[in-house]
């Protein structure tokens, strides 16, 4: 198998079954079980992000067949530092070869790129690359994809407080004055709306840190699915389960 199969793989869009409920505009996924399906398999943690990047593309073809505006990808928080300093290398590894040989296949398909997280920490050649897609992406009229990459949503939300800060104390803003949607337009995310649906692959049932302001009343949805074995099945599967949930935002009930 040549390395990255599913790079090439995009062409056609799948066509999508009829869903009865309506389609989620932002759909955000935890990534989440590469390690343990390269174990199932006597393989190394590496085949297994190899085969959850692939599943990358799976999911993105999906996202756009069935009309979803925005999809945000967890993948690889800030605590992921935490991990043997190999495993950072093979993740940075196959990110570099996605800016390389991916970007241009999707600015053809018109994804707008945007990366969330403190992408500093990668260096300055894969944040200069993070940059050049963004730019080239930016006028596309597709689907959003938004990378979250070193991303914390403690640490998002810490940083606009920080900012809130500041223009409080050079007198620019009064204290009483900060509302809930001033707050979030100094998050990563700002100007994206928050996600109607999170999806966690793996059988986890937590968010580890993921868009904790922006989660707040969105669906959870958590498969047993390994991430490398993710598809278009799958995410059909999680669009059907947020068709028949019913959404309420502290209202009465219907
Ligand atoms: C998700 O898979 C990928 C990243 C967090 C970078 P894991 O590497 O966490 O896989 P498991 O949870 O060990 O199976
Ligand atoms: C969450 O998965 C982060 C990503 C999927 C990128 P982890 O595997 O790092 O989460 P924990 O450690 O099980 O909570
Ligand atoms: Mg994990």
């Amino acid at each position: 198998m040549p390395p990255l199969a599913g790079v090439a793989q995009t062409g056609a869009l799948p066509a999508g079954p009829s869903l009865t409920g309506p389609v989620p505009k932002h759909v955000a996924i935890i990534m989440d079980g590469n390690g343990r399906w390269a174990a199932s398999r006597g393989l190394p943690r590496a085949a297994g992000h190899k085969a959850g990047a692939e599943a990358v593309t799976r999911c993105l073809r999906a996202a756009r067949a069935n009309g979803v505006d925005y999809l945000t990808l967890y993948a690889f928080s800030s605590e992921n530092w935490r991990r043997e300093p190999s495993e950072v290398a093979d993740l940075t590894g196959l990110l570099r070869f996605y800016l390389r040989h991916k970007v241009a296949e999707l600015h053809r398909e018109k994804v707008k790129i945007r990366f969330v997280g403190e992408v500093g920490r990668f260096g300055q050649d894969l944040c200069a690359e993070m940059a050049r897609a963004e730019a080239l992406t930016e006028g596309n009229s597709g689907l959003t994809l938004l990378l979250a990459l070193s991303y914390g949503g403690r640490s998002d939300i810490v940083h606009a407080a920080r900012a809130l800060a500041q223009a409080v104390q050079c007198g620019d803003l009064a204290p009483d004055a900060i509302t809930e949607d001033m707050l979030a337009r100094y998050l990563l995310t700002a100007g994206v709306p928050d996600p109607d649906v999170i999806v966690r692959t793996s059988g986890e049932h937590r968010l580890s840190n993921f868009l904790l302001w922006q989660s707040a009343y969105a669906e959870l949805v958590f498969l047993e699915t390994l991430w490398p074995d993710f598809d278009e099945d799958c995410f059909t599967r999680v669009l059907n389960i947020y068709g028949r949930r019913e959404r309420r935002f502290g209202a009465r009930p219907a």
